[in-house]
């Protein structure tokens, strides 16, 4: 039978400890797994969706309350994106934490942080979409981070929001950019990351001369473990988009104001506390892409776990890069959580 890309992911057998919930967290099949299904309930909005300010609220309107299914299509689209972008970052981390980007998984790490950029646009870019009083930050306050990068900033702004202001065209720009812009490259991106996962020799463990547990599993121990892991994520994921429905304000229209209290939207809330502090060129876009290129050097300058101690967490040989990027995620979190406490 002539090999498929499903028979490059899935060899007739793996080491057990590449397939171990406890080592990977089964994240980055999760990711995948929320992928296919953000996929398939976009398309199926995309039949309803109309990308213009005066219909696109009301067109979500129709869909939650007129289309049967409708909202639990909205809903699980929602809950699965929110929770793609924390899944992601669950994967980010255990790749970190466990040293599975050293050599030769640099240029893998290098695809992911590509992929996690892109994971948080998309989530951004469909915020938008929405169109209703609640992404007033978001289209205001979020677009004009753009217009203070020096020099090129106003241009940008035009390019990004197609006008002056935000308006008409600014919403078919975030539309294309959440389908083709972003949607498309990261299913390409996905691919790839996964053809090189098996590239690279599967999931980093110890090199087989310095293994003690030799036991392995068959592909089809795998793929049983894989469409259980997908069954329990689908029923989670349907049981909320049963009970708890995606946020949903009125339409917004030309009068809307920005008031004092709009919210940005949760992973950038890090971000909104950051700009309390005053020069938004520096808090709102060097601060955070700064964080951004460390995260990505680390398997370029931070040392690399030995061998011996791949397939465990928390080994002591790149225990800089553990720190470094425990203290970034923690200053994150408590940003959020400043944010989020109420105005005094
Ligand atoms: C949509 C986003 C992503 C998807 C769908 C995805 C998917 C996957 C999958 C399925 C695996 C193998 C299973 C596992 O390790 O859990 C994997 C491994 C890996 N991923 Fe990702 N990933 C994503 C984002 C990222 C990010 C943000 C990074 C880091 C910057 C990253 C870096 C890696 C590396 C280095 C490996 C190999 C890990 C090892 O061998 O221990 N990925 N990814």
């Amino acid at each position: 039978m002539r090999p498929t890309f499903f028979h490059h992911l899935h060899p007739p057998t793996i080491p057990a400890r590449q397939a171990r919930f406890r080592y990977t967290l089964a994240a980055g099949g999760l990711a995948v797994f929320l992928m296919l299904i953000l996929l398939v309930t976009g398309i199926l909005e995309m039949f309803y969706y109309i990308p213009t300010p005066d219909q696109a609220g009301n067109s979500i309107q129709t869909l939650v309350f007129l289309v049967p299914f409708g909202a639990l299509v909205r809903n699980l689209h929602y809950w699965a994106a929110q929770f793609l972008v924390i899944v992601v970052l669950i994967h980010l981390l255990r790749v970190i934490f466990t040293g599975g980007y050293a050599r030769p998984r640099r240029f893998n790490y290098l695809l992911g942080m590509l992929l996690l950029v892109i994971v948080v646009f998309l989530d951004f870019t469909g915020y938008i979409l929405r169109w209703d009083e609640g992404i007033r930050w978001a289209l205001v306050a979020g677009t004009n981070l753009v217009k203070s990068i020096p020099l090129i900033g106003n241009g940008l702004y035009t390019l990004l929001v197609g006008g002056s202001q935000p308006g008409g065209a600014t919403l078919i720009r975030f539309y294309s950019w959440h389908i083709f812009g972003l949607m498309l490259p990261a299913g390409i991106l996905v691919a790839w990351h996964l053809f090189r996962v098996r590239r690279d020799g599967g999931i980093a463990v110890p090199p087989a001369a310095l293994r003690k547990d030799h036991a392995r599993i068959s592909r089809y121990e795998l793929v049983r473990r894989e469409v259980l892991a997908m069954l329990l994520a689908l029923a989670g994921l349907l049981l909320l988009s049963v009970f708890v429905p995606a946020p949903l304000a009125a339409p917004l229209t030309a009068t809307s104001p920005l008031g004092e209290t709009a919210r940005a939207p949760w992973f950038f809330l890090w971000v909104q506390q950051m700009l309390k502090l005053g020069n938004p060129f520096l808090w709102g876009v060097l601060v955070p892409v700064a964080a951004l290129v460390l995260l990505g050097l680390i398997p370029y300058i931070f040392p690399h776990p030995s061998g011996a101690e791949l397939g465990s967490w928390f080994p002591k040989g790149n225990r800089f890069a553990q720190l470094i990027a425990g203290l970034l995620f923690l200053a994150i979190l408590i940003l959020t959580a400043l944010a989020l406490l109420p105005a005094s």
